[in-house]
């Protein structure tokens, strides 16, 4: 039986977010019906609602989230009714030249529930990455469900499903910071925050925090920078250098998504140095280099999408570090809020205090 339960729906471009009664169908063959239990406020979110992402409104919005398998259809074997899952925004198919080159994060083939959720009247909704979860229950391709240690905090554990996730893994994964290393990390919101915390876990010798924002450098000093600069008054890639006796760091993360501070990220690094770019660009963005400054370095330039992450390997795996005290995850969640308050914690998105708001269920 299909069921009505409520949602949060951006109804077209720039139009305010409502609370609707939707209905979720019963999963049919490879889906799952989960009951959420909370779900982080994510820019993609407010992206989708501004028409930036595709013009397939209404939206059903929300992607970072937490909660219990409800049901299961026909030959799902990965979870099953009862299971504390984070949710994924693409189940990888397992099959494909990525998958079976061992590099699933590249998979082609990912997919997400066939069925559609609809509004009442019938109106098919389109959830935020496969996955819209603002909402009581959600309808989702079983291989979008990672089983994780029920004893943590759903609002926490929720976040590993986006941001927190590209963060760390753009450390872990991507830039493959080791011990020892210094690394220096630009912008510092919540994805350039997860990430130093990512380096910290992977015991970097020095982690070096660059914003424009002196709020945002002494939270990234709690999760663990050793050293912040403010490049609103401080030239990031000298300050860098001299940080690093004069050689720049092992690994620079760029979480902003800019030209200039790829740039800075650019030259801050060490001869043979790596360069990730989480941050994302817009299309219009463009980026000169004299060629002779990439080939005089050597080291690699890498992208990071979603964190290079393999969920069932990661999510469970940085939750179980969060339970040991070794992760502190539950820095990023800043606030609660309810269904009905998703609005307001866009607005508040861009006053620079949240790392998160996180919806509860
Ligand atoms: N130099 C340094 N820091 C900057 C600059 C700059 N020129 N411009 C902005 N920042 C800082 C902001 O002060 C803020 O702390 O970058 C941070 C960006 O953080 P958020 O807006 O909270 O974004 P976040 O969620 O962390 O995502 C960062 O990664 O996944 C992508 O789409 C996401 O492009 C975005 C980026
Ligand atoms: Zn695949
Ligand atoms: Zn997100």
């Amino acid at each position: 039986m299909a069921q009505e339960v409520r949602g949060v729906i951006a109804p077209g471009k720039d139009a305010p977010v409502r609370v609707e009664t939707i209905v979720v169908p019963d999963p049919g063959p490879g889906e799952a019906v989960v009951r959420v239990q909370a779900c982080g406020v994510c820019h993609t979110d407010l992206h989708y609602k501004q028409g930036g992402i595709t013009d397939d409104f209404p939206f059903l919005l929300g992607h970072e989230a937490a909660g219990v398998v409800e049901s299961v259809g026909e030959g799902v074997t990965e979870v099953a009714p009862g299971d504390f899952v984070v949710l994924n925004w693409r189940a990888v198919c397992g099959q494909c030249r990525a998958c079976l080159r061992g590099r699933p994060w590249y998979c082609f083939d990912t997919h997400n529930a066939k069925q559609k959720m609809t509004l009442t009247d019938g109106t098919e909704l389109s959830p935020a990455l496969g996955i819209g979860a603002f909402a009581e229950k959600t309808l989702v391709a079983a291989g979008q469900c990672t089983k994780v240690d029920p004893a943590v905090s759903p609002a926490v554990a929720g976040l590993l499903g986006c941001g927190v996730m590209a963060g760390i893994g753009a450390a872990i994964n991507t830039g493959g910071v080791g011990r020892g290393d210094s690394v220096a990390v630009i912008g510092c919101g919540g994805v350039g925050d997860a990430a130093i915390a990512g380096s910290n876990l992977a015991g970097a010798a020095k982690i070096i925090a660059v914003d424009i924002d002196g709020r945002k450098l002494d939270r990234a000093r709690a999760l663990g920078a050793t050293h912040t600069v403010n490049s609103k008054d401080t030239d990031p890639v000298e300050a860098i250098r001299e940080l690093t006796g004069g050689f720049g760091a092992d690994v620079v993360i760029e979480a902003v998504g800019r030209p200039e501070t790829y740039r800075q990220a650019f030259y801050a690094r060490d001869l043979a140095g790596t360069v990730v770019l989480v941050g994302v660009p817009t299309p219009e963005m463009k980026l000169e280099l004299p060629l002779l400054d990439v080939f005089g370095r050597g080291g690699a330039l890498k992208s990071s999408w979603y964190g290079d992450c393999l969920p069932s390997r990661d999510f469970p795996m940085l939750i179980d570090l969060h339970l040991q005290g070794r992760l502190p995850l539950d820095a990023f969640v800043t606030e609660t809020v309810q269904l009905d308050e998703v609005e307001k914690a866009f607005e508040r998105m861009h006053g620079g205090d949240v790392l998160r708001s996180v919806v509860v269920l």
